[in-house]
């Protein structure tokens, strides 16, 4: 499977590069994380080690932040991120339908991983454009007022 990753000496650099930007300040862990995440795809275990050696954070503590922010990978994910929202405005704007199609056109579930790599399915929270839903999010790209019968057209954009 074709994932976001890098070798280990890249992701060592790059740890050590975002980590110095923000002077290594244990109350910019969640902004590290963000742009780590940006960077390299996901948040491994070599990463958490490293930011954990280098900011002086237990391994633990930095894992809980990094898996309790939607927004933030631990695992290696597709080319495409896709975060669907599963707020109830958007739930009752047909939401249910067009989730349950989105799974059906990429055949994966929520939280996984195509087989060739191509994409990764996430539910999300509120994106705050509730008037146009339902909504959702492909890397930075959001799409509103979303019907099944658009899904195939949207992610044929995508390589
Ligand atoms: S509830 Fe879906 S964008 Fe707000």
């Amino acid at each position: 499977m074709t994932v976001t990753t890098k070798e280990s000496r890249d992701v060592i650099k790059t740890v050590d590069e975002v980590v110095d930007e923000f002077h290594a300040r244990s109350e910019e862990l969640i902004p590290i994380l963000m742009k780590l995440n940006q960077e390299l795809g996901f948040i491994s275990s070599e990463a958490l080690e490293r930011i954990s050696t280098r900011m002086h954070i237990p391994q633990s503590q930095v894992y809980s932040v990094a898996s309790f922010y939607h927004m933030i990978n631990t695992k290696p994910t597709g080319r495409h991120v896709i975060k669907f929202c599963e707020s109830a405005p958007c739930h009752v704007a047909g939401g249910r339908e067009v989730w349950e199609a989105v799974q059906k056109e990429l055949e994966i579930k929520p939280e996984e991983t195509s087989k060739d790599g191509k994409w990764t399915l996430k539910t999300t929270s509120c994106l705050g454009v509730c008037a146009v839903g339902p909504v959702m999010m492909v890397d930075d790209d959001i799409y509103g007022n979303l019907t099944p019968d658009q899904l195939p057209d949207i992610f044929a954009k995508y390589q």
